[in-house]
């Protein structure tokens, strides 16, 4: 049986087998009262409602919904978080405000590595049912589709533990999860003294097989970063990674130019991520290898820093997702209304190609395209309805969630 959804005003990218870049990324198809028909929670048919009852008997259709002309778009998906974890960090929030950097915190043993003790301290369940409560307040704001990233873990067991935990987030909650290996999430205490010994003794020769065996993490990321993982030691990670068969993802020039946009160039990586700091020429080089910038105006936001220039990212012809970053420490976000509202008002990039970075791009960067990021026949029927009259009202109406209804294959989930 089928279901029909009627008289909405469609908002939606359209796919046309690539992530999409320059002019492209600000195109938009708008439908007035379009039609939707799903079968089996994917979209069979969208358009004109007499052409997609076309041939289709009334008998066929189980249910049926009229949106009294309301705006609809495809469900957000947010291919950057690290929502998986034990504890918060509002401690740390306050020293940042006082004025300790970030990288301070980390060097200082906090940070990331308190997020480590406490994944360590909490058992799994627990860190289950944490992490579900922020997953699913995502959800509520219109994510449908998420990518969550271990990191919070650093040895063998905390790390496939935390990849337990976002497989099981996959299957007992309504989102669609792509989850991430990223045990080069900060070097541990204990190896402080000879990083290179942790890359290529444990993320290399230890922790990629025993994750890959697990089966569960379908990308390989890595903070390349000052005082973190160099170029060098990301470039080895990444190559390893890549022969075993893990896509890839890098933390690239969050605060520091180290180069990190070049190497995701160079490696042909499906996205860098941050690049606040990134260079125009290694930017220029990512749009030339297609890779994907995802930008996380929210952390830039959270952290105080310059966000990174969206407008002339896109102007450069490198296709440009926005994500949260939902984590505990940098930037404690899991609304995709928010960063959308950063994006235009901060980052300059319009309505239209903030919404393609939030859906289609983003389904681009999580290598899900198939499946979500655009309302077409053959993807999942993952929408939002929306208090407004167009996608405008996601940064017009600041401060608030116009997300009134969300759709995952086909039915209401919040
Ligand atoms: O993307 N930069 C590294 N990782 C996260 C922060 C994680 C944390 O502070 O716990 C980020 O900003
Ligand atoms: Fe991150």
């Amino acid at each position: 049986m089928k279901k029909l959804y009627r008289n909405m005003r469609l908002f939606t990218a359209v796919d046309n087998g690539r992530a999409l870049a320059g002019a492209e990324q600000g195109k938009i198809s708008e439908l007035k009262n379009a039609s939707m028909l799903v079968s089996n929670g994917v979209v069979e048919r969208v358009g004109a409602e007499d052409e997609v009852m076309k041939g289709i008997c009334g008998r066929d259709i189980s249910f049926e919904k009229d949106f009294g002309g309301a705006c609809v778009i495809p469900g957000f998906v947010d291919p950057h978080t690290h929502i998986c974890f034990a504890k918060r960090r509002e401690d740390e929030f306050g020293m940042r405000l006082a004025g300790l950097p970030y990288l301070e915190i980390l060097a200082r043993g906090g940070g990331i590595l308190s997020s480590v003790n406490a994944v360590k301290e909490t058992d799994e369940e627990e860190l289950f049912r944490r992490s579900e409560r922020t997953v699913l307040a995502a959800l509520s704001k219109g994510t449908t589709t998420i990518e969550i990233k271990s990191g919070y873990g650093l040895d063998t067991e905390a790390e496939l533990k935390m990849l337990r935990v976002i497989e099981r987030i996959s299957k007992e909650t309504p989102l669609t999860v792509v989850p991430t290996f990223m045990g080069a999430h900060a070097v541990p205490p204990e190896y402080k003294s000879d990083p290179d010994k942790f890359v290529d003794e444990i993320l290399i020769k230890e922790m990629l097989p025993k994750v890959k065996a697990q089966g569960i993490a379908r990308f390989c990321d890595v903070f390349c970063e000052e005082g973190v993982f160099s170029v060098e030691q990301s470039r080895r990670l990444l190559k390893a990674a890549a022969a075993m068969g893990f896509e890839l993802k890098i933390h690239a020039d969050e605060v520091n130019d180290l180069g990190g946009a070049g190497l995701a160039a160079e490696l042909h990586t499906t996205s860098a991520e941050h690049l606040l700091a990134a260079s125009e020429e290694h930017l220029k080089a990512m749009g030339e290898a297609g890779t994907i910038a995802v930008l996380l105006p929210a952390t830039a936001y959270s952290l105080k820093k310059p966000y990174a220039n969206g407008r002339n990212i896109v102007d450069w012809n490198v296709p440009v997702a926005i994500a949260t970053d939902c984590n505990p420490g940098s930037c404690f976000c899991e609304s995709m209304p928010f960063v959308f509202g950063l994006a235009v008002m901060k980052m300059n990039m319009t309505v239209d190609e903030a919404l393609t970075a939030s859906t289609l791009n983003a389904a681009y960067a999580i290598g899900l395209a198939d499946k979500v990021g655009s309302l077409q026949p053959g993807k999942q029927a993952d929408f939002l309805v929306l208090d407004g009259e167009t996608p405008v009202a996601l940064a017009y109406h600041a401060g608030s969630t116009s997300v009134m209804e969300v759709y995952k294959l086909g039915e209401k989930v919040a």
